[in-house]
């Protein structure tokens, strides 16, 4: 059996395609190179769509190319910030809406997710949530932006109604380099 705890982008994909059928939509946040687009839109499949949002002409180029290299043509990918996902997807919609927080690795690190507009992309994220759905989050840590981040996003996610939502949090206690961590959020 694959060990699910050693990879923190594998497990919070894993968990989130358990919330996925073929002919759903997807929406993915923040593509980067594209590895999370490319899991989302082989598991919503033909009759299934993915929206995909990057700030970063290269990360919708890089992501473009994954696209073609797999074959898959249900994605529609958008130069633009989450926090506008709601132009692009209907409220109440999304089978999962996904977040790879901090800066593309290889790319420019100066472009990286910031807590003020990453609160307003969640909050966006789960109006385009159906009942039943998931938004996973993937969060770092290890750099100084992304330390805010990560105390903002948890004091949102713990301040969430209980009776519209189940959040949890992993956080990987014994591994060097300020693994990544992972916060679930599933609607009722
Ligand atoms: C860690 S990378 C994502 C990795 C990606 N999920 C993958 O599978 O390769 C984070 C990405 O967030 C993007 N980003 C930063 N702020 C953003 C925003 N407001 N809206 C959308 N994307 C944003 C960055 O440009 C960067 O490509």
């Amino acid at each position: 059996m694959k060990n699910l705890i050693t990879k923190t982008t594998e497990l919070a994909m894993e968990v989130t395609l358990k919330y996925i059928k073929p002919g759903d939509l997807a929406v993915d946040a923040t593509c980067g190179a594209g590895n999370d687009t490319v899991s989302l839109a082989s598991a919503v499949g033909d009759g299934g769509k993915v929206v995909a949002f990057d700030i970063q002409e290269r990360a919708v180029e890089l992501t473009g190319e994954r696209l073609r290299t797999e074959d898959l043509d249900n994605v529609s990918l958008h130069l633009e910030s989450f926090v506008n996902m709601d132009k692009y997807v209907e409220e109440s919609s999304a089978a999962a809406v996904i977040f790879n927080l901090g800066y593309l690795p290889g790319g420019d690190h100066g472009i990286t997710t910031v807590a003020e507009t990453t609160l307003v992309g969640l909050a966006k994220a789960l109006k385009v949530l159906k009942s039943g759905g998931i938004l996973s989050v993937v969060l770092y840590d290890g750099h100084e932006e992304g330390r805010a981040e990560k105390t903002a996003v948890l004091e949102w996610a713990r301040a969430l109604d209980s009776k519209a939502y189940h959040a949890a949090f992993v956080n990987f206690i014994n591994q060097a380099n300020y693994p990544p961590e992972i916060l679930w959020i599933t609607k009722k």
